[in-house]
């Protein structure tokens, strides 16, 4: 099929080229030239495993290319919205300035019986605002919802083959039409026994948020629980594993720490409940201002925990940040509880000694006033205490020896992801969160 990317962000690069390598013809379209060159060339504008090569192929195929002149998208059957949907500044609520700009500028260019189908996360009730819209076009065009679920870190293999497809379609003969050209699309997968749930606009979309206010809510759970086994002197790993076991909880998601961050999360509950409140209803999602207040009360008690160990004030001390992503295998630094953290240690007074694998420059664009170094092993010389804030598996495998060049023997361990006995009995003084 012949396909269109509006929007070439996280979602929307490795949309289009899974399109590609799923054999359809694909224009990939973006307002960003500099996006655009980079994409054009094969190059990821973000660090996303399996990206890189997967854009190379398609494009050595001659099934992808790139574009900013969306007038390119005249010949195309299928349009996939894949904009982004920020907070708004001051605001709870989705910025919908991009979809509504994206669906817009497609409308001069749509074909006769075109499929402009939504995948970005919106709030409930979009999808059928922009339905009139793909309406008012000269030509009989539909419009469809499909969420996307894909994880920064998994997106390709997420992309090509999804736990689930979701199609959200009018009710009718438009709609039949619309389901058909999606399983054209989505052949691979369904062939693959994919589930596939066909369902109204409204379910569509809230599949998508209601997904990540549940993924959200799981985390704050066993966040909360950290806070009471911290005062008890339990041990929430031990709690999580044992309530993981109860096949109805599941171990997935429960892993405590520093909390949720990134592009999705926060600010899709944020935005849920404020469309819960517009729409009358804020009650129902009152309890996701919890499930937020929850997650941004880690990285005060991180802050907290690393003061206390060093003896009550941060003024002065030196501190190694490892780990500045928002979660391991990504450089993805959107609402990144990590650097957070090492931005609040700063303005205590603590120098702050800042790594990552792959997210320092990510991080340097937004604060270019921390320091950054490439490797954990530099990061630690003549700090007093080392805090372990993003899991990436070169921090899990590290050994005390590895440390050698730091001055005191503190490992704050922010997610719980390293081994308490092998550090302790080094003789370092190992804290994290949730344990005692
Ligand atoms: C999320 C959803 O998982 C995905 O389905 C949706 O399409 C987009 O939002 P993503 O933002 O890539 O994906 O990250 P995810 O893997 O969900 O992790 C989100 C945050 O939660 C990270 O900061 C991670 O460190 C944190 N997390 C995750 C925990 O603190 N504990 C856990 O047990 C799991």
């Amino acid at each position: 099929m012949k396909i269109s990317v509006i929007g070439c962000g996280y979602l929307g690069a490795v949309h289009a080229a899974c399109m590609a390598e799923l054999g359809h013809e694909v224009i990939g379209v973006d307002v960003d030239p500099a996006k655009i060159s980079a994409l054009e060339a094969a190059t990821a504008p973000f660090f996303e495993p399996g990206l890189p090569e997967l854009l190379a192929s398609a494009n050595a195929s001659g099934r992808l290319r790139f574009t900013t002149d969306i007038s390119e998208v005249a010949e195309v059957d299928v349009h996939f919205i894949a904009v982004g949907t920020p907070q708004k500044k001051g605001e709870f609520a989705a910025d919908l300035t991009y979809v509504d700009a994206a669906v817009t500028s497609l409308l001069p260019y749509l074909r006769d019986g075109a499929l402009v189908v939504g995948k970005s996360t919106v709030p409930v009730g979009t999808a059928s605002r922009l339905a009139e819209l793909v309406a008012s076009a000269p030509v009989d065009a539909m419009l469809a919802w499909n969420p996307e679920f894909l994880r920064e870190g998994f997106a390709v293999k997420d992309t090509l083959g999804p736990d689930r497809l979701v199609y959200g379609v009018s009710s009718g003969e438009s709609g039949t039409r619309a389901v058909s050209i999606l399983d054209e699309v989505f052949e691979v997968a369904l062939a693959h026994d994919t589930p596939r749930i066909i369902t109204d606009y409204a379910t569509a979309e809230l599949v998508k948020v209601s997904a990540n206010a549940f993924l959200a809510t799981k985390i704050s759970f066993i966040n909360a629980m950290a806070e009471i086994a911290e005062a008890t002197g339990a041990d929430v790993t031990q709690l999580a594993d044992a309530i993981g076991h109860d096949a109805r909880i599941g171990r997935r998601f429960l892993n405590s720490g520093l909390g949720f961050g990134g592009g999705c999360l926060p600010k899709d509950i944020r935005a849920f409940r404020a469309r819960g409140e517009e729409l009358g209803l804020g009650d129902s999602l009152a309890f996701l201002g919890e499930v937020d207040a929850i997650n941004l009360r880690r990285r005060s008690r991180m802050v907290d925990l690393t003061r206390e160990v060093l003896g009550g004030s941060l003024d002065g001390k030196r501190v190694a940040v490892l780990g500045l992503a928002f979660k391991p295998d990504s450089d993805d630094v959107r609402d990144s509880p990590s650097l957070d953290v090492a931005m609040r240690l700063k303005a205590e007074g603590a120098t702050v000694i800042a790594t990552d694998p792959e997210a320092i420059e990510t991080s340097r664009r937004l604060h270019p006033e921390l320091d950054y170094v490439r490797t954990a092993a530099e990061a630690v010389v003549g700090a007093d205490a080392v805090l372990v804030l993003t899991e990436w598996k070169n921090y899990r495998e590290l050994v005390p020896t590895d440390l050698d060049g730091a001055a005191g023997r503190i490992i704050l361990d922010g997610r719980n992801c390293l081994d308490r006995e092998r550090w302790r009995s080094a003789g370092w003084l190992y804290r994290s969160l949730g344990r005692p």
